[in-house]
Formats: structure tokens, sequence, C-alpha cells
């Protein structure tokens, strides 16, 4: 049945382009390395992330599975992600976990590393790749959905102009059982 619209992103549009580094300040948000895996190991070995990123990794070749699945889900539009790191240290991840091109809508995940956090770190990192997504991928709007107990994100969120649209009841399903989520939006214009 033919379509009545027309698609927002061209399909083969983001596998026409190089997964890019971004640069904000002091970090560098750049695609992920297969010796990267020690760093996302020990990421998902925090309880935070744990929780609110609904997984841990056994070991390091879990960690570089992962890694190894990124450039997949570019070739395949469905995904992104990349390393934000600082100095040559890696703090945190900055993601496009669900993408819609014919749409243009794309959904955000981050962490940062415990030690990191509490510097805009991921706050930066959301502003860098959503622009791009707007300006370079040609997105028309990004969302950021958070468990409404996680504070810090609904932070992020909003020092990165995501405006709140409103709470999803039980529409998150946790370790610990249903909670109610935050959605967040930005549009490109
Ligand atoms: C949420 C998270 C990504 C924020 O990253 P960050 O770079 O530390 O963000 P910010 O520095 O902007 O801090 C955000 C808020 O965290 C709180 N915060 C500040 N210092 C902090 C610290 N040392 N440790 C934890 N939280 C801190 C503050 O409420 C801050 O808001 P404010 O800027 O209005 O004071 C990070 O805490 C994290 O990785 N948490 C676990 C995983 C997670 O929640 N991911 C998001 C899932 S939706």
């Amino acid at each position: 049945m033919p379509s009545l619209t027309e698609p927002i992103v061209a399909v083969g549009r983001m596998r026409s382009l190089p997964q890019p580094t971004l640069n904000s300040h002091d970090l560098v948000i750049r695609p992920w390395q297969l010796d990267d895996a020690a760093v996302v190991l020990e990421a998902y070995r925090d309880p935070a992330i744990q929780r609110w990123h609904l997984r841990t990794m056994a070991d390091l070749a879990e960690a570089a599975s992962w890694i190894d699945a990124w450039p997949d889900r570019w070739n395949q539009e469905t995904g992104a992600d990349w390393a934000v790191s600082t100095g040559g240290t890696v703090v945190g991840r900055v993601g496009i976990k669900r993408l819609d091109l014919w749409d243009g809508i794309g959904e955000l995940a981050y962490w940062v590393m415990p030690a990191a956090r509490g510097r805009n770190t991921a706050a930066r990192a959301v502003a860098a790749v959503t622009g791009w997504s707007f300006d370079v991928l040609g997105l028309h709007r990004l969302e950021l959905i958070h468990a409404i107990a996680n504070h810090a994100s609904c932070r992020v969120a909003a020092k990165a102009g995501f405006h709140p649209e409103g709470t999803m009841l039980r529409q998150g399903h946790h370790a610990d059982g249903w909670h109610d989520m935050h959605q967040h939006a930005r549009l490109a214009d």
C-alpha cells in the first residue's frame, strides 16, 4: 500500500555519513573503540548505571561485543553511540538508542562515570549530539525519557533544552517494578 507521506530522512542518508567526532569545550565525543571495553565494563558495574539502564555486563568480552554492535546499528540506521572523553579519558556515553528515520525521530540515552559526575558533562554531550542530529542528519525531533525518580537525569534534560512533555504512568519496567517515566523533547526548529 503506497505511503501518503515522505520520509523526513531518506533511507541510506545516515549510513552514507561517517560517524563524526564532536567537540564541546574540553569534551571529545567520539565513536567507541574496542580498547574502551574496560571502561564500559566498569560503567556497568556502577549501581546507578545498572539501575537506570537495566543491565549489567559479565566480562570484558561482553563489553567488547556491546562496542562492536554500534557500527552495525549505524549501518542499519537504527541507532548510534559515542564515548564522551576528556583529556584522553572516557568519562561517559551518549547515544541515540531508538531511531526512526522515516518520521525523523530519535531517543537519546546517556551515562557518566561516577567519578566524573556533577560537571555538566551529560548535558553538554547531549547538546552536541542533538546539534549534529538536527543540522547534519536531518532529524526533526529528539526525545529523552527518564524515570521520575531520576532527578539528576531530569536536570540533564532541562539543561540541554529538552522541554518536559508529561509523565507516562508505569511505562518503565525496572528491576524493582514499574516506574512512571517523564518525557522531554526538543524540536529542530
Ligand atoms: C544522570 C547523569 C547522566 C548526569 O550526568 P552529569 O554529567 O553528572 O550531570 P550534571 O553534572 O549536569 O548533574 C546533573 C544533576 O546531578 C546532580 N549532581 C551534581 N553533582 C553530582 C554528583 N557528584 N554525583 C551525582 N549527582 C550529582 C545535581 O542534581 C545536578 O543537577 P544541577 O546541575 O541542577 O545541580 C549521571 O548522574 C549518571 O550517569 N547517572 C546514572 C545513569 C543515569 O541516570 N543515566 C540516565 C538515565 S535516563
